[in-house]
């Protein structure tokens, strides 16, 4: 079996459930050493048991937790090969009705949480000589949006522009920057909380006909931070089976179409 990450360090941040917790899962498959961070205490630690790995409890908007989760991965393997900042917060708001204490507290958590988990990797990573810094962004905001996504769809165009930024100032240093932009995910939160007739009207508006895998996620996260990715910074690689594609909502072929 081909092992891709093998023996690399990796500090995942929002990795107790859902898109966070796949890439865990198969940077571990991979051969990773891994490092899990979450600001939900029980279900991160639960995580962190399964897989065999560290586990800190962290808000990722506060400088001196995402510090500290750099600082637990040094200790316990003496370098950092990659950071992932997976997590992300997506209350359902319309503008109308979004104060300034919403609008900050998303910003903080999925934008100003990416931005200090580039701060806290740089020294480390500049000191080693190189390292892969990993944001989950969206196609929500860089390309599409629906209602109710008026803070969050910021935060993700927001990330997009992080990472090119940082992709340029932290060249000189063997240090590449890059993210994932998520479709429609079947996580458990998903399962849990929308009707399966959500479900399948969602499927429809999907060419490839599902839902994403936190898996088809995390199989790009994989790449991203393999050496097969070496060359690649700056950019982000969509995983939504199509969905953007259409023009209109009839995008399907008749079958006795010539
Ligand atoms: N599920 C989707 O369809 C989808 C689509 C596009 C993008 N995304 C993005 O993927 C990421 C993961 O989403 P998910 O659907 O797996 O969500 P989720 O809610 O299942 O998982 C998010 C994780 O982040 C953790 N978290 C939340 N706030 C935190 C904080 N302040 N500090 C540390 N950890 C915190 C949560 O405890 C949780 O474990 C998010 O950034 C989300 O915006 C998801």
């Amino acid at each position: 079996m081909t092992v891709r990450l093998s023996d690399k360090v990796a500090l995942i941040i929002g990795s107790a459930r859902g898109i966070g917790r796949g890439i865990a899962e198969r940077f571990k498959e991979e051969g990773a050493l891994i490092v899990l961070a979450d600001s939900e205490a029980e279900t991160g630690a639960a995580t962190a048991a399964a897989l065999g790995a560290p586990f800190i409890c962290v808000d990722v908007s506060q400088k001196a937790d995402v510090d500290a989760a750099v600082a637990l991965a040094l200790s316990r393997y003496g370098r950092l090969d990659i950071i992932v900042q997976n997590a992300g917060i997506y209350p359902w708001q319309l503008l109308e009705n979004t104060t300034p204490e919403d609008w900050d507290r998303v910003m903080s958590v999925n934008l100003k949480g990416c931005f200090l988990a580039a701060r806290a990797a740089l020294d480390p990573m500049r000191q080693q000589g190189g390292g892969k810094i990993l944001f989950t962004s969206s196609i929500t905001g860089p390309h599409v949006t629906s209602p109710g996504h008026g803070h969050y769809s910021a935060t993700k165009a927001g990330i997009n522009g992080l990472i090119r930024a940082a992709a340029l100032e932290f060249s000189g240093y063997g240090i590449t920057v890059n993210g994932v932009e998520p479709g429609n995910i079947l996580t458990e939160a998903i399962q849990l909380h929308r009707s399966p007739d959500f479900i399948r009207s969602m499927e429809e508006a999907i060419p490839l006909g599902r839902l994403g895998s936190v898996r088809d996620v995390a199989n790009a996260f994989v790449f991203l931070a393999s050496t097969e990715a070496d060359y690649i910074t700056g950019t982000t690689i969509i995983v939504d089976g199509g969905q953007l594609l259409p023009e209109g909502n009839d995008f399907r072929l008749a079958p006795d179409r010539p």
